[in-house]
């Protein structure tokens, strides 16, 4: 086979290599001008950008379904055949994702200029955002060039870009999802050795940006490994896995709502934008994680919002015995007495559900 195919000989490619050279442009100007802020200092930003930002969410669905379009035509183009009759489509469906992509990340960028974003899975989800737009971009480019040129090896080259930065742009989405649903919605439900390895390849990615982080303050205490006779620590065991459940997935190391987060101790203690710490210990009745929950549903300051799981009354039970037993960390249930409401859900928070 030759290198020069006369698979598409009559195109007049210009407005294709018009609309690639505008979207390439974009891409670039949105980084340049939205390049993330310096922590926190995201107060003058203009609401209109947040306003558009906001529709990141909707954005990102646009690129995902076309691009897997464009996936199964590329499989079908792999043949000469293929090519002749679906290149000029998977060109088009191609540009449609491209534009997608850049939409979407413009949106995105804008919606981290609002702040509270930080943390290895959002840093994950921007980087894998624009690495695999801009691989997307220079796979268009590439089957332009290969289709132009009648190049059936470009268009190899092109498949093979193609290829791995869907799959880049697919993680990056993930860890996007993440930051949206908490870091365990996927793996929650997932079979174990299915979990096990999404969240093997979560923690690989995740610790090539989170070196430096890991040293900081705030990472959650890890709770002793379970062996006979460790005590039961209240607030690891039983109080953590609630927050993390009901309330961390708008207040923790990525996305800190409220400039709050719940994830540990010493960050309940520190506490929030308006109301100072979550927690004063001894005062469950004064304590803003609590006085938040006791709110009308219907309040704009309820806790959860409105629409969000909420917590049980028994759940609520246990953080104010927690709070009013003096919110220490070092707490061991086996040293209290536990009011009976709470009895029952304590044991079910310590004999997890052995499927
Ligand atoms: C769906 C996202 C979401 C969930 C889940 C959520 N919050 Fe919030 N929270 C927010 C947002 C947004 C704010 C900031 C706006 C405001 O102050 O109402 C906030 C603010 C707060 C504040 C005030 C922080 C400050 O000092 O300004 C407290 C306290 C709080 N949340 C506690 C909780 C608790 C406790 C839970 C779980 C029972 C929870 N939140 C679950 C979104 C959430």
């Amino acid at each position: 086979m030759t290198d020069t195919d006369d698979i598409h000989p009559s195109r007049k490619p210009f407005l294709d290599w018009l609309a690639a050279g505008t979207l390439t442009l974009l891409f670039v100007g949105v980084i340049l001008i939205f390049r993330v802020p310096a922590e926190g200092a995201a107060d003058e930003v203009s609401s209109n950008f947040l306003f558009m930002g906001r529709f990141h969410p909707i954005f990102v669905h646009l690129p995902v379904g076309v691009l897997s379009f464009v996936l199964l035509l590329e499989l079908i183009s792999l043949t000469k055949r293929g090519e002749a009759k679906w290149g000029e489509t998977a060109l088009l469906a191609l540009l449609v994702g491209s534009a997608g992509a850049v939409l979407a990340t413009a949106a995105g960028l804008m919606l981290a200029q609002g702040g509270g974003f930080q943390g290895g899975t959002f840093t994950l989800h921007l980087r894998m955002g624009i690495l695999g737009t801009a691989g997307i971009l220079l796979a268009l480019f590439l089957r332009l060039w290969g289709m132009s040129a009648n190049r059936s090896r470009v268009l190899m080259a092109h498949r093979i870009v193609f290829f791995l930065s869907f799959a880049v742009m697919g993680l990056g989405a993930h860890f996007g999802g993440n930051l949206v649903h908490g870091s365990r919605y996927l793996t929650q439900h997932a079979p174990a050795p299915i979990a096990d390895q999404i969240r093997w390849i979560e923690d690989t990615l995740l610790s090539w940006v989170t070196v430096k982080d890991k040293l900081g303050p705030g990472k959650p205490p890890t709770p002793p490994t379970q062996g006979e006779e460790t005590p039961t620590l209240v607030f690891s065991h039983l109080v953590l896995p609630i927050l993390e459940e009901k309330c961390n997935n708008c207040h923790n190391e990525d996305k800190s709502k409220g400039d709050l987060r719940l994830d540990s101790l010493a960050m309940i203690l520190q506490g929030g934008e308006f109301e100072g710490p979550a927690a004063i210990a001894g005062n469950s009745a004064g304590s803003p994680m609590i006085t938040r929950v006791l709110l009308p549903l219907d309040d704009d300051e309820h806790m959860p919002p409105e629409g969000k799981d909420q917590l049980l009354p028994e759940e609520l039970a246990l953080l104010r015995w927690w709070i009013d037993q003096g919110a220490s960390e070092t707490m061991q249930l086996e040293e209290l007495s536990t009011p009976s409401e709470i009895q029952p859900l304590i044991e079910r928070i310590l004999k997890p559900s052995t499927p």
